[in-house]
This record gives structure tokens, C-alpha cells and sequence, in this order.
């Protein structure tokens, strides 16, 4: 980008404009560096240590050739110096600040420019040290820093453009909110911590016997917030002053939780300690994951991974699946609306089922654990969630979207819920439509895409729903906003689809009533804590049912998988196409059927798959599309049009995966027309969708060829563990990530 600066005057040679100075001289794209600073000797200093190329002796005379300036002058002096300059700026001159509080800024500057310049973004960058003045400038302080520009509604965009490529220049990324956003969020983030800071360090500075021993044992908690409060005290007396009223908001909120855990401590209340603790804890993951762009698992940074998977192999062996995502999403739900104490086992620890999770838990709701699968959830009961302090994201679970949105709609407070990439995407007026109908107030994103407004407050009534598509998670939304609507909601289904939520509501003592095709709740009932042992997924088993079913000399079982009958379209759709398949030790465990699957080889013929087997089978078709290209003759799939709303457009992304492994395959708009084939090596896309990524792995049991599969981060969603599990049974495939 060519900037057309000649002349960038930074106003204020301390640790920030020094930096800045120094930084933008080293990377020559805004060109001649003037400095200022109102103590003659930080300006010598700054030109003799090369941090400037020009020291400036006259302000006017170099306010007037400016091109661009920068005032890094303390907040409290930034009207003086506005009074200064204003006459001598250019029309076309750009201006901006580093100040950290922004509303006094343009205060001052309202009051000293008639008409606000087009020219002029505040801004602030989040950087700094406890170091200051032009000798310590140092070009690399902005690096991998925020900034935050707050444009005015007079700031041109061409500005904006060029400032944000001057702090993306040195290292910064930028970020744009208003002025109002940005001093609300430095009083949380920065002022109230400083405070706390000072405060904590001096008043512990003031005991008079022991002082010298608390500094000296000092341990890493307490040196941290010595070091806080080694920061210039002038800096932070104006910042108190500039940004009183959002500082005095944070510390009365603070003020209010550290005297609610100090009665917590008096009176021994180990849920309020424990809980503040736990929530405390489990939100500091959770930003330093949302800010790093990524979900929740333990083992998921924002790198790429790839599956690469060499052909051929056997499958052979006794495994257990991880737990069944709808199920574990259900157990947190339901737990936290409990009244009483839910012990949850077998619970998912993939991405999903964690975002359903954290959600709760930004709901005030304490959740111990996961730990081995094992969940603690102390209920708060059906009208016990608190507000979240901010939105609740989901990552890429539309089962949590989708679920917390009917629960969400019925709250006394506002939430919004956003996800990633892929969520973002898929459709929510399904939900939003017939909540809006029971009284519910939605905001959407254009076609009814996330994220989702939900306003509080709302008395929801209750309606008869006709679902005009089988999706289990509407007809669970409508369902849990059934809990606190008048009279009674009735979802109509128009084929059976799972019923996680209507066991798992009678199993926590929440009548739902079944009437054929239509499931009904009304209002006013109870939950009761209970155990949960949650099943390992059919849907996580279907890519070892497949690749037993596809590979000569295999022999697999899959111990106690959930065969939920709204869930085994999978079973009997391997069973028609001519599997070896046997459900061994059926049994029934906390409301759901369990079995051993016994999978052996068994050559597979294609079949034309029966309609009413899709809803009991929507998650298994990338599998099932493997299946069908190692089948004998033609596999046909239709009404199966939902899955193009899926993760991904999973019967696009199968087919084009298929086809590069040399398939002869045709994608239809509700399936695809499959032919047997043999298949070779190649690299296949998996859409960020971790069911096309892991079918696309059990091919390569059946392929000529290596198979690589790019973007498989997102199989932590639902399986953590894959690539370890498959290898144990005999399928070659490795993660590799860059
Ligand atoms: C789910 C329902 C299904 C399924 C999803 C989980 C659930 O979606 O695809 O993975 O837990 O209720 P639809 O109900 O939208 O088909």
C-alpha cells in the first residue's frame, strides 16, 4: 500500500511514541520521522539514539509540513496540545493519539476543533512496559499488540485505511469499536486491574511489622501485581480522572463479588467459594481460547491438521467410542436445570459437548470436571440461570445453538449466542421462526444465520408445532421453551427423529408426553437430579462399523454403544446392504438401550436407502457414502436434502472427495447416485467438518493410494482420540499438523 506520507510528526517522545517512532523509521513506509517532545532533552535524546530522522524545534513549523500526526502526549495534556496545533494542521493532514481512555479525547477535541477533521481517528494501542521515556523506545513494543481505533462519525474511511495499515505495520493487529465500547472494556480490562493493583500492593505495604517479610516471600500471584503497580502513577491518577465513571461501574461490581465471597469464607458456603473459583478458572480458558480463535479441547490450538492415511489394512479388535455428543449436550442441560446435584459418566469431552458446557457455566451454573468422562453439575433449578457476562459461544455446535436457544428465549435476561466459521453459516430461522411464534424476541444475522439476539423478559405461550422438517434438535428447542411457556407447546414430527430430550426429560422426573408423531410438554413441573451414564456415540462407532464392514479379514467389536431406536438407521442400513453385523449384551442404562456391535467383513451390495431410514441415520452418511463406493453395484441415496445444512454441504463434500479418489459418484439436490468403484490415493478436502474428514480416513482402508485429508481440526468436536483409536485397530492413518 503506498501511504503518499512524506512527513509523520510524532508529538510526545515518550515510551509509546518513541516506540512508534522508532518502529515506523525502521520500516520506511511513512516517511520523514519528525519528533517532539516538550523537554528539549528527550528530543536530543530521541534524534541521537536514531529513534527520529528529524528533531523538530519549532511545533508549528513541523505541524504545518506534517503529513500524519501522532500525539503521544499523557490524556491530560492531549487539550493543550490540541489548542497548540489545531491552527496550523492541514486539510488533509491525518491525526490520531495513543491515549488510553478515548472519551476525553474527543471531548477535548470537540471543544478545540469547530468541525472535527476527517482526518482524525483516536486510537489506542494496548501496549506498554513499566519503563518510560525516548531511551527506552523500543521498535518492537507494538508486535503481536492490539490497537484499538475509535472512529468518529466525521473520520473519512481513507483515514481509518492508512492508520490501520501504520499500526499493522509495526507488528500491531487493529481492532475498531467506538469510543464509548473502548473506554467500557479498558475500565474491566485495564483500569480496574490497575487499581486493584495499587490498591492491594499498598495496603499491604502499610503493615507495619511484617511488611518487609510479605515482600520478601513474595510468591508469583503477589509479584505479579507488584509489577502491576510499578506503572507511572501520574498515568494512572488521569486515566482515574478521564474515565471516572465506566472505572467506577467496574470497581462497584468487583467491590459487590469480593463481598459476596467474603461472606462466602465467613460462613463456610463452600458452593459460592468453589463456585466463584471453578467459573473463575474454567473463564479464563475460555477467553484464552476465543481469543486465540479457538474452541475448547485441551489439545486444540488454531494450527491446521491433516490426516494422511496409507492405503490398505484390516480392522480388528474390542474398543469404546467416546460418549454420545446429543446425549452429553442433553446431560449439561438438563443437570443445570435440575434441582440438586447431577453425577454425569461416559460424558463427551469433545468441543461440542465443552461449548454446551462452558455456556452453562457462563450461566452461573457450577460444573466440575470433565475429568475422565465424569461430570459434576450442581442444578441451580428451572429458574436459576444467571445473565452471562457477555455472549455465549458455541464453536461449531448447532446442537448447542439450536438447543440453548429455546431455553435462552425464555430467560429474564438478553443473550447472544455466536459460534465459528462454519456455524455461522447455518440456518436458525428453524429455531427463530417457531420461537418467534410463541412470543419469543430473535435477532438474526441476514437469512436467519447466527449470531442469535435473544431478548429476556419474554412470557412465552405455547403453540402447536408442525416441524416442517425431522430435526431433533427443533423439536428439543421448542420443547425446553415448552418448560416455561403457558399452557401447553406440541411439536408434530414428520418422521421419527432422536429422543434424547424427551427420555432425558422423563428421566429427571419432567413429564413429556408422546402421542404418535407428536411429543408435548406443559409448564410449572420440576427437574430432579440424577445420574447419567452416557452410551459411547452410534454416530462416532458408524466409521468403525463402516471400515469393519468394507475391509476382507476384519473383525471388530464396539462395546456399549447407545442403539437407541431413533438413532440405529446406520445398523439397518449395513444390515441391507448385506453386513456382518450382531448387537451382542443388550441392555438398558439410564434410559437408553446399549449394546455390544460385533462387525465383521462381509462383501456389501448397493441398495437404494429407504427414506425413513435417513432421519435415523442423518449423521452416517459421509460413512455410508464410503460404504456405498466399496460396494457392489449402485447405492442410491434421496430425501436426504438436510444434509446439505450440515457442518459442511456433506453430500457436495463427499462428492467431490469421491470423485478425486476416482469414484464414479453423482451428488443429487436431497443425495447422490453412488456406483461401486475402486478407489485411489489423493487429497481430499474435508470442509472443516469432522465427519467428512474421518470417513475420508476409513477409505483409505479400501484405497489404492495414500489419502490426504486437509482441515481435520474440527474432529475434536466429536471425537477426541480418533487417529490413536484407528491406529489401534489396524487403519494407517497419522495426524500431522503444521
Ligand atoms: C442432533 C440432531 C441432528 C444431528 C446433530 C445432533 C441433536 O440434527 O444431525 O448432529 O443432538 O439433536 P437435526 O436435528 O438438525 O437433524
Amino acid at each position: 500500500m503506498s501511504t503518499c506520507i512524506r512527513n509523520t510528526l510524532i508529538i510526545g517522545l515518550g515510551l509509546i511514541g518513541g516506540s512508534l517512532a522508532k518502529a515506523l523509521r525502521q520500516n520506511r513506509q511513512y516517511g520523514q520521522i519528525v519528533g517532539y517532545d516538550r523537554d528539549p532533552e528527550e528530543t536530543k535524546i530521541g534524534l541521537d539514539s536514531g529513534v527520529v530522522d528529524v528533531a523538530a524545534n519549532s511545533l508549528v513549523d513541523a505541524v504545518s509540513d506534517a503529513d500524519l500526526i501522532v500525539l503521544a502526549v499523557p490524556v491530560k495534556a492531549m487539550e493543550k496540545v490540541l489548542v497548540d496545533i489545531a491552527p496550523f494542521i492541514r486539510e488533509t493532514t491525518l491525526i490520531t493519539d495513543v491515549g488510553s481512555t478515548k472519551a476525553n479525547v474527543v471531548e477535548a477535541a470537540v471543544r478545540v476543533f469547530s468541525v472535527i477533521p476527517p482526518g482524525f481517528v483516536p486510537g489506542h494501542p494496548i501496549a506498554g512496559s513499566e519503563k518510560s521515556g525516548v531511551a527506552a523506545a523500543d521498535s518492537t513494543l507494538f508486535e503481536k499488540h492490539k490497537v484499538i481505533l475509535t472512529p468518529l462519525a466525521e473520520s473519512s474511511s481513507k483515514a481509518v485505511n492508512v492508520l490501520t495499515h501504520m499500526w499493522e505495520s509495526v507488528g500491531a493487529e487493529v481492532l475498531v469499536m467506538t469510543v464509548g465500547k473502548h473506554d467500557e472494556v479498558l475500565a474491566a480490562t485495564s483500569h480496574l486491574p490497575h487499581m486493584l493493583a495499587f490498591s492491594l500492593v499498598d495496603t499491604l505495604a502499610q503493615e507495619q511489622d511484617n511488611n518487609t517479610d510479605i515482600f520478601r516471600y513474595a510468591a508469583g500471584g503477589f509479584r505479579d501485581f507488584t509489577r502491576i503497580a510499578g506503572s507511572d502513577p501520574t498515568m494512572w491518577h488521569d486515566i482515574c480522572l478521564a474515565n471516572k465513571n465506566a472505572l467506577l461501574a467496574q470497581l462497584d461490581r468487583y467491590t459487590a463479588g469480593l463481598a459476596n465471597l467474603r461472606a462466602a469464607i465467613e460462613c463456610g458456603d463452600s458452593e459460592t467459594m468453589l463456585g466463584t473459583f471453578t467459573r473463575a478458572r474454567a473463564a479464563r480458558e475460555h477467553f484464552s481460547r476465543i481469543l486465540s480463535g479457538t474452541a475448547y479441547s485441551q489439545l486444540m490450538t488454531n494450527q491446521q491438521v491433516i490426516f494422511r492415511a496409507q492405503p490398505g489394512g484390516s480392522v480388528s479388535g474390542k474398543i469404546r467410542v467416546p460418549g454420545d455428543k446429543s446425549i452429553s449436550h442433553r446431560s449439561i442441560m438438563l443437570g443445570s436445570l435440575a434441582d440438586g446435584v447431577t453425577e454425569v459418566s461416559g460424558f463427551l469431552e469433545g468441543e461440542d459437548s465443552l461449548a454446551t458446557l462452558q455456556a452453562f457455566r457462563d450461566m452461573g451454573v457450577v460444573i466440575e470436571g470433565p475429568d475422565a468422562g465424569n461430570v459434576t453439575i450442581y442444578g441451580v433449578g428451572v429458574n436459576g440461570l444467571k445473565a452471562p457476562p457477555g455472549p455465549l459461544y458455541v464453536g461449531n455446535s448447532g446442537t448447542s445453538m439450536r438447543l440453548l436457544s429455546g431455553l435462552l428465549a425464555a430467560q429474564a435476561f438478553d443473550t447472544e449466542l455466536s459460534g465459528d466459521e462454519s456455524l455461522t453459516k447455518r440456518p436458525m430461522g428453524r429455531v427463530a421462526d417457531p420461537l418467534r411464534l410463541m412470543g419469543a424476541e430473535i435477532e438474526t444475522a441476514e437469512n436467519g444465520r447466527p449470531p442469535l439476539k435473544i431478548k429476556g423478559g419474554k412470557a412465552l405461550k405455547g403453540i402447536h408445532y408442525d416441524m416442517p422438517m425431522a430435526s431433533a434438535q427443533v423439536k428439543s428447542c421448542l420443547l425446553l421453551a415448552g418448560i416455561y411457556a403457558e399452557g401447553e407447546t406440541s411439536v408434530t414430527e414428520p418422521a421419527p427423529t432422536r429422543d434424547h430430550t424427551e427420555r432425558m426429560l422423563n428421566g429427571f422426573g419432567y413429564p413429556v408426553s408422546q402421542n404418535g408423531s407428536t411429543a408435548s410438554v406443559k409448564p410449572g413441573n420440576q427437574l430432579h437430579a440424577t445420574r447419567i451414564d452416557v452410551p459411547a456415540d452410534i454416530s462416532s462407532a458408524t466409521f468403525f462399523m463402516v471400515a469393519a464392514a468394507i475391509t476382507p479379514e476384519s473383525d471388530l467389536t464396539i462395546e456399549h454403544v447407545g442403539i437407541n431406536p431413533t438413532r440405529i438407521g446406520i445398523i439397518n442400513i449395513l444390515r441391507l446392504m448385506g453386513a456382518n453385523l450382531e448387537l451382542l449384551n443388550e441392555r438398558e442404562v439410564g434410559g437408553e438401550p446399549v449394546a455390544d456391535i460385533r462387525i465383521r467383513y462381509a462383501p456389501l451390495k448397493g441398495i437404494h436407502v429407504p427414506e425413513d431410514q435417513v432421519p435415523l441415520a442423518i449423521d452416517e452418511f459421509p460413512a455410508i457414502f464410503i460404504a456405498a463406493a466399496c460396494a457392489e453395484g449402485t447405492t442410491i441415496v434421496t430425501g436426504a436434502e438436510e444434509l446439505r445444512v450440515k457442518e459442511s454441504d456433506r453430500i457436495q463434500a463427499m462428492v467431490d472427495g469421491l470423485k478425486i479418489l476416482g469414484a464414479n459418484i453423482e451428488g443429487t439436490e436431497d443425495g447422490a447416485v453412488i456406483e461401486g468403484s475402486e478407489l485411489s490415493g489423493g487429497t481430499v478436502e474435508s470442509h472443516d467438518d469432522h465427519r467428512i474428514a474421518m470417513a475420508f480416513a476409513v477409505a483409505s482402508l479400501r484405497s489404492t493410494g495414500t489419502i490426504t485429508v486437509n482441515d481435520c481440526a474440527n474432529v475434536a468436536t466429536s471425537f477426541p482420540g480418533f487417529v490413536e483409536l484407528a491406529q489401534s485397530v489396524g487403519i494407517k492413518v497419522e495426524r500431522e499438523e503444521g
